[in-house]
């Protein structure tokens, strides 16, 4: 492996969903005081796919301006994490990539561990591109977060999808090598293949967290990894943005640090503005976190992040990465304002209409209404065959 090779983000783009709910309507449907939302859990919107999009229309959505802005020859692997699969066999990214038009000389693979598999789809990324440095790869997070109508995890929801062109050389943010590993075998949050909400323990999901951000944090220690000082900012995953300050919070305390909420802002405030007015958005999260970072913080070159990657059942991985001089000139900041602006705002009825939608089984003709005026949508289902189009 050549010594001056240097792999990681080289672009990256964040899509949503046509709708949203804010936290607002749903405290004066289900009689919360707003002020728990807001500022308990950090919330104050969730988007809402319309009927016709998904995972795949979000996904490809994201993608499209990084293909048009590099080309696709050099992108030989799409890696698509989600834990929101649309089939228990063929990879959503199969999709994505026919409707970007990619090369037919690609592999393409769908990864899962909860909110985690997007950083495992940048680490596969890395180890490829470190093996044949000519080579792009197109990492794809997208998800849609579904709790119960009504259970406490229903304020958490959000949907959104991240695209990262990996490749050497990278003009955002360089990663690097080291990681600190944590894996323990805990029922936090799950979805068993029969249901299509997840099944969560609320206080035992916070607390899994938290021994994971040591576990990973105490591995990258023991690795040699940087200290705590060296690091300018932190993107953790976020279920909810109170939750990025809970783990550094606890990060700090870990580490004798008296935590003060002042330090804390600086540390992660410019990670959350996106996932406040989005919700969890799962394996995406970490990386919505992140362009909301690159997009809102003071130049940030030559400065070191560090990467907090969860996944509920439980695997976490602590990783760093540098940002590139120039980087603002590669940002999109305005096309993600632009997409968390333009969602359409829908009332309780309506919300709660597309959250209790699902296709029949029985193999029809399913279309789906015309909604999204994103470039892609889920035209409907037939044959059990999903279509999906240009719109
Ligand atoms: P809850 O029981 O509705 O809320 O559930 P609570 O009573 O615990 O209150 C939440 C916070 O609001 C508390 O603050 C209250 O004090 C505060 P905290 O003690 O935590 O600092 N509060 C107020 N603050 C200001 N003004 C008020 C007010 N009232 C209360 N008036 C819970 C909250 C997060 C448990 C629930 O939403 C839930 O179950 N969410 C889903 C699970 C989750 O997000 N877990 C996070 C860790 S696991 C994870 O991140 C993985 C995940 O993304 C899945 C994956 O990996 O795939 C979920």
């Amino acid at each position: 492996m050549p010594g001056d090779l240097t792999v990681g983000i080289h672009d990256l783009s964040v899509a949503t969903t046509q709708y949203v709910l804010t936290h607002e309507t749903l405290a004066g449907h289900n009689g919360t005081g707003v002020a728990k939302y807001h500022r308990g859990i950090g919330q104050r919107a969730m988007s809402v796919p319309a009927a016709d999009e998904d995972i795949v229309t979000m996904a490809a959505d994201a993608a499209a301006p990084v293909v048009a802005r590099h080309g696709a020859d050099r992108i030989r692997t799409v890696v698509f994490a989600t834990e929101t699969s649309v089939d228990q066999s063929k990879a959503a990214g199969v999709y994505v990539h026919s409707l970007l038009g990619l090369p037919s000389a690609a592999r393409v693979v769908e990864l899962k561990q909860a909110c985690y598999s997007g950083t495992a789809a940048l680490q596969f990324a890395m180890g490829l591109v470190h093996r044949d440095p000519s080579e792009q790869v197109l990492v794809i997070a997208s998800d849609v977060s579904r709790y119960e109508l009504g259970s406490p995890g229903e304020a958490t929801q959000g949907a959104a999808a991240v695209a990262m062109l990996v490749g050497a050389d990278p003009a955002l943010v360089r990663l690097e090598d080291r990681s600190g590993m944590f894996t323990a075998d805990i029922m936090d949050f799950w979805r068993p293949n029969y249901l299509t909400t997840a099944l969560v323990d609320g206080r035992e999901s916070i607390s899994a967290y938290l021994q994971a951000v040591e576990g990973a944090w105490k591995d990258y220690t023991e690795r040699g990894g940087r200290k705590l000082g060296e690091f300018s900012a932190f993107c953790y995953h976020q279920p909810f943005t109170k939750m990025a300050h809970k783990a550094h919070r606890h990060l700090l305390q870990h580490n004798g640090h008296a935590a003060d909420e002042e330090e804390i802002t600086r540390a992660i405030g410019h990670t959350t503005a996106y996932n406040v007015e989005i919700g969890n958005s799962y394996t995406a999260s970490m990386y919505v976190g992140l362009a909301s970072l690159l997009d809102h913080a003071d130049d940030l070159s030559g400065e070191v992040i560090g990467f907090l990657s969860y996944g509920s059942g439980s695997v976490a991985e602590f990783f760093a990465g540098t940002v590139v001089p120039g980087y603002r000139a590669r940002l999109r900041s305005d096309a993600h304002r632009e997409a968390i602006g333009r969602r359409q705002q829908i009332d309780y009825a309506r919300y709660r209409e597309l959250h209790e939608r699902s296709f029949p089984a029985d193999g029809g003709d399913h279309p789906t209404p015309r909604e999204t005026t994103g470039p892609y949508r889920l035209v409907g289902l037939s044959g059990h065959k999903r279509i999906y189009a240009a719109r």
